[in-house]
Parts: structure tokens; sequence; C-alpha cells
């Protein structure tokens, strides 16, 4: 047996060492050692996997250069596939989108915004943050994109619910505080007597003190973690007044916001590219070459066929062996095509889900100056949802705050409104956070409503199920495969995007080294 499978091992080690890992790959599908799909790591296709079947690489017409798009192109360029990607808007890069002084944004039903912040100011229109286990940050390794940290979690920014607005430590210590008090009294009194031993009891009632700062008698009564008017130096400092009643805590409701960052998509650290989100799309698009992509093309026919695939827009029309559609789902589903009804159906099935955020530009760094906040999100109750201050730039002079980012409900109101009007209620919000002080010293600002985003009409999708349609649309139909983050339990990330990308690519490659 062992033998047997050190001979294999041999052969496919020899295999992949002629013909590269599609090969490889191939061989091991024949020999019934394939890994299931999930496991396999990603191997980007190689010039040398077509070196034993002696057949060339093929042309592949990928829909959008969005992020999906434009990850299928770089890796399947590195094998030499000959890809066009056609994408309806000006630019490349879908909802990754960088705005800086000198950009226009135009809207659906809605005036276009002249950019006009200063020099070295960006705002992140889309994606804004990167987990560290993501593969978004293996391509800016790959790329060369330097990334610095993206603050997610600060003590000092503010939480704002039920009309109280105080700092995230203090939230957090008062919340903490008592629930630690209720469980440690709980498990005092022997209400867990039939539920664990004496002993863990004594651990539970250790961990809760650390974890609520109980005094001797269980009781959450004050605590430093709380923070301060003044801070400690050459004195004690000046402490906040002390927390409230257990009801006006939790009557307080700052559970969600304080809860946020335990995800294990939202958890410290975070990353970001230096100098904006988009340097993603400009490496990928240096890489790929500007030359292979069409803008200003809106696709209006796909058709596959027994030999390929012919795509149809306004002005022309190109036809490939295959195609990767990488567009927002319900784009893709108003396009006619002969894929069938389920496809249709499929497509028709994810839900847009609206998306919004404003950038204000300040002349002043308040927000570091005067409430000591360097980077980080308030987590409010108000339509405005959260706050970012930016987590770059510290001490210069001028800076960006994110004055909004909200979505469904929240975001359709705002997105309803004129850029005025979304500006002015976006100030009148943070006003009752930061004080007069917000409404002071902006000198521009640029909103975003990504349901009325040309091409794209939505911030993301919804599921209302990740049923056979998401399974269908996973793998190909015809010779034109299914591309993008809604396409994984990993929507509204750069991440799910490259993901997918990487499947369809793997997909459609070892489709060509096994055809005859
Ligand atoms: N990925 C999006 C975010 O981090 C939803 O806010």
């Amino acid at each position: 047996m062992e033998g047997a499978a050190l001979t294999r091992r041999g052969l496919l080690v020899g295999i992949g060492a002629v013909g590269g890992a599609g090969a490889m790959y191939a061989a091991m599908g024949a020999l019934g050692l394939a890994p299931a799909e999930q496991d396999k790591e990603f191997v980007a296709p190689r010039p040398g996997d077509f070196a034993l079947r002696g057949k060339g690489a093929a042309k592949v017409v990928i829909l959008g250069a969005g992020v999906a798009g434009l990850t299928a192109a770089y890796e399947l360029g590195k094998a030499g596939y000959d890809c066009t990607l056609l994408e309806a808007r000006s630019k490349a890069g879908g909802r990754n989108l960088t705005l800086r002084g000198g950009d226009r944004l135009t809207e659906l039903k809605g005036p276009a915004q002249d950019v006009k912040f200063g020099e070295g100011l960006y705002f992140n229109a889309g994606p804004g943050r990167i987990a560290p286990w993501m593969v978004t940050l293996d391509y800016c390794r790959e790329l060369g994109i330097p990334i610095e940290t993206f603050i997610n979690n600060n003590a000092a920014a503010y939480v704002h619910t039920n009309g109280r607005t105080v700092r995230a430590r203090t939230a957090r210590a008062d919340m903490y505080g008592s629930v630690a008090e209720l469980l440690a009294k709980a498990t005092d009194i022997g209400a867990l007597d039939k539920v664990i031993t004496k002993a863990d009891q004594e651990r539970l009632l250790d961990f809760l003190r650390r974890f609520g700062d109980l005094g001797p008698k269980l009781d959450y009564v004050d605590s430093d973690r709380r923070g301060f008017v003044k801070f400690p130096a050459l004195d004690t400092g000046t402490p906040i007044p002390p927390p409230g009643t257990l009801h006006q805590i939790l009557a307080a409701g700052t559970g969600r916001s304080i809860t946020n960052d335990f995800g294990y998509d939202q958890a410290s650290p975070m990353f970001q590219p230096v100098g904006g989100m988009d340097a993603i799309v400009a490496k990928l698009t240096e890489a790929v070459g500007q030359d292979r992509i069409r803008t200003g093309t809106k696709v209006t026919k796909i058709t596959s066929m027994a030999d390929g695939v012919e795509v149809v827009w306004n002005g022309g029309s190109l036809k490939a062996d295959y195609c990767i559609a990488a567009l927002p789902p319900h784009v893709l589903a108003r396009i006619p095509h002969n894929l069938g009804a389920q496809i249709t159906s499929a497509l028709a099935t994810p839900v847009p889900v609206a998306a919004g955020k404003i950038g204000l530009e300040y002349s002043r760094r308040w927000w570091e100056l005067e409430d000591r906040i360097y980077g980080g999100v308030t987590e409010t109750d108000l339509d405005i949802t959260h706050i970012w201050y930016p987590s770059h730039g510290y001490h210069s002079e001028r800076g960006l705050v994110v004055g909004y980012y909200n979505s469904e409900r929240e975001a359709e109101l705002y997105g309803a409104l004129t850029p005025e009007d979304r500006r002015s209620r976006a100030l009148t919000q943070g006003k009752k956070i930061h004080g007069e002080k917000y409404r002071q010293n902006v000198l521009s600002s640029v909103s975003i409503a990504w349901e009325r985003q040309e091409h794209i009409q939505g911030g993301w999708v919804r599921w209302p199920d990740f049923d056979s349609s998401f399974t269908l649309l996973q793998r190909p139909a015809g010779r034109v495969y299914f591309a993008g983050d809604w396409l994984t339990h990993l929507i509204a990330w750069q991440a799910g995007a490259m993901e997918s990308a990487r499947a369809a690519v793997t997909q459609l490659h070892q489709r060509v080294l096994q055809s005859p």
C-alpha cells in the first residue's frame, strides 16, 4: 500500500515538474487523489500547464472590470490566456472606488458631484477595510501594494445610543461590569449549582471579577476602565461621573455598538492600502494591461455556442472561447442571453441592497486635537449608523471623516436626497455626538448612493437563501462562468470577488486542459 502510494506520489511529482500544476491536478483527478474542491489550495494557471497536451491558452471575454473581473484576468493572464475585459463604466474598479480632488461622481437620477478635496486627501467610497485572513492581503503582497493598519476598534471613539453619547471604553466597561456582576451574584447564591461544579464556579467567578472589574462583594461600582475627564499624570486624574444604575446601563442600549467588531470579519487588526483602496485596481490593471480593458462598453447580448461565446455590445461584438460574467447579478439578469430560463431566474434571486457613504473634508483634525480620537469608528443608532475617522495622515492639517456609512433603509433615505441635503442631514446627526464643531470647518464633501451608481445599482446583494440558484451559478452555463462576491459567503468583501474569480479561473483552466 505504502509502496503504491509512493509510486503514485513519485509519478505526480514528475508530472507536476514537467506539466505544471494543472497537469498534476488532472493526473490526480484520474488517480482519484484530487482533494475535495473546497480543500484545494488555489494554484494559478501556468504556461507550463499546457506542455503535456501541447495546446495553447484560450481566448476569454470577461464582463465587468471590477475586482472579480480584474482578478480573473490577472490569474488567467499568468498562463497566457488572451483576455478582454468589457466594462460599461468609464473606468475599471467597480465598487472599489476611491475619490480624490478633480474626480466627478455621476449618479442615476441625481446631479453629478465634483470632488473638491485638497491635495493628498482621498475617500474610499466603496470597500475600506481588509481582515488579515482575507485573500485580499495576499494580492496586496503579491502586487507590491503597501498596507497600513485600519483602526476598526477605538476605545476613545463614541457610542451614541438612545440620545446619549459616551466613549466606547465607558460603554464597554459598564456593560461588561453589569453582566459580570449579575452572573457572579447568580453564581454566588447557588443559581448555577445544578449546572456546573463548585470548582468551575470558582473559575467562572475568577474570570468575571476580571471581565467586569468587580469589587470584593462582586459589585460593579466604578472602574477606571471607564476613562477620565482628565487622564492621570502628576495627579490621579479626574474620573468621569460614576456609572448609572443597572437599569440605566441596560436601557442605554449599547449592545450592538460595543460588539460590532466581535465578528471574525471585523476583528482588529484590520488593514487598508496606503493612499487609497484603488491601489488594488491600479496594480491589477497594470498587471492585466490597460489595453485589455474596454471601458464604456455596455453588453447587450450573450450567446453561448458549441464552439465559443459571442458577446455583443453597443457598437461591436466579440467571439471568444469562454466568458466570465463578473457583473452584479441584477445587472446581468437584464442582459439577453441563451443560457436558459433557470439561469435567468437564478440571477434574479439575490436582492440588491442599498448602501451609502459621505466623505466630509475638514480644514482641521478636531477629532484628534479635541477628542483625542485617532482612527476608529463611532457607532450610533442614528440613520448615519457609523462615523469613521481616518486611520492615516495623523497630525496633518486637513482630514476626511466618513460622516455616514449606512445600508438598507437608512441608505435609501439618504440616497433619495440631493447631495446638499445628504450633507446637511449628516452634519445635523453628527452634531448630536460631536457638538457644533462638527458643522464647522467643513471644506467640501461628496456622497455616494451605490444603488444609484450606473451599471452597479447596489452596495451588495442579499440572498434570501443560499439555495440551488447560488450553487447553480457557481458552475458554468455552457461556456459562460460567473464570478463576484455575490457567489460566495463573503458578500460585500473584495475577498469574496477574488475567491470567486479564482474558483471560475480554476474551473475554466481545468476544462481547457481536459478538452479534447
Ligand atoms: N464589508 C463591508 C464592511 O466592512 C460590509 O463594512
